[in-house]
C-alpha cells in the first residue's frame, strides 16, 4: 500500500489471551437463507457465554442494516459484504474474541478469501446443510414466496447460486440434527482451539 506504513502497538492478541484466559477464533456459518444459521449461532453464543468465553456475533441481516447497508445482493456486492465482514472479524479475533458469523456466503471463492483474511488457524467453517425445499417450506421471513413471484431478484437458491462448500470443518444436517446437537458438535471442535 502506497504511503501507508504499518504501525506497531505493544499490546497484541497474545496479551489479550492472557487476560481473557482463552484463545480467539472465528466460527463462520454458511448456508441458505432460512437454513438455521442464526438459530444455531445464537444457541452457540449462549453456551459459550455460560462458559465465560468472550464472544461477538456478526449476522448478515444485522450488518446489512448498518456497515453494509449500501450493498445489494449482486455477486460483486455479496463479495464486498463478506470481505468487509471478514475484515471486521479479523479485528475482533485480534481483540481476543470468539467471533460467530452467520452469512449465506454462497461462493467457495469468497469462503477461501475469508479463511485467508482471518488466517487458517483461526477459521472454523460450519455448513448448515438444509435442503432448499425445507427452507422454502419453512419460509420464516416470507422471502422465498416473494422470490418465486419475482418480487425479489438474485435470491439465493431461486435466482442466484449457492455453491456447496468444498471443505467445511463441520457439516450440520438440520433435517436429522437438532440445534442443540449441532451446538455440541461445534463446541467439541473448538474446545481444542480455545
Ligand atoms: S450473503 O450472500 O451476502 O452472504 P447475507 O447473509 O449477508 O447474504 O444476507 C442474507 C439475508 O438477507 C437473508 O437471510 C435474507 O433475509 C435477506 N435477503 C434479502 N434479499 C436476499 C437475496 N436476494 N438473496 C438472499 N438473501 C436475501
Amino acid at each position: 500500500m502506497k504511503h501507508i506504513e504499518k504501525q506497531d502497538y505493544t499490546i497484541g492478541r497474545e496479551d489479550r489471551v492472557v487476560i481473557n484466559k482463552h484463545k480467539p477464533c472465528l466460527i463462520w456459518f454458511t448456508g441458505l437463507s432460512g437454513a438455521g444459521k442464526s438459530t444455531i449461532a445464537n444457541l452457540l453464543e449462549k453456551e459459550l457465554y455460560k462458559q465465560g468465553i468472550h464472544t461477538y456475533s456478526l449476522d448478515g441481516d444485522n450488518l446489512r442494516r448498518g456497515l453494509n447497508k449500501d450493498l445489494t445482493f449482486s455477486k460483486e456486492d455479496r463479495f464486498e459484504n463478506l470481505r468487509r465482514t471478514a475484515e471486521v472479524a479479523k479485528l475482533f479475533v485480534d481483540a481476543g474474541l470468539v467471533v460467530i458469523a452467520a452469512f449465506i456466503t454462497p461462493y467457495n471463492k469468497i469462503r477461501e478469501e475469508i479463511k485467508t483474511i482471518v488466517g487458517e488457524d483461526f477459521y472454523v467453517e460450519v455448513y448448515v446443510n438444509t435442503p432448499l425445499e425445507v427452507c422454502e417450506e419453512r419460509d420464516v421471513k416470507g422471502l422465498y414466496k416473494k422470490a418465486r413471484a419475482k418480487e425479489i431478484k438474485n435470491f439465493t437458491g431461486i435466482s442466484a447460486p449457492f455453491e456447496v462448500p468444498n471443505s467445511p470443518t463441520i457439516e450440520i444436517k438440520t433435517a436429522y440434527e437438532k440445534p442443540e446437537v449441532a451446538v455440541n458438535k461445534v463446541l467439541q471442535v473448538i474446545k481444542g482451539k480455545l
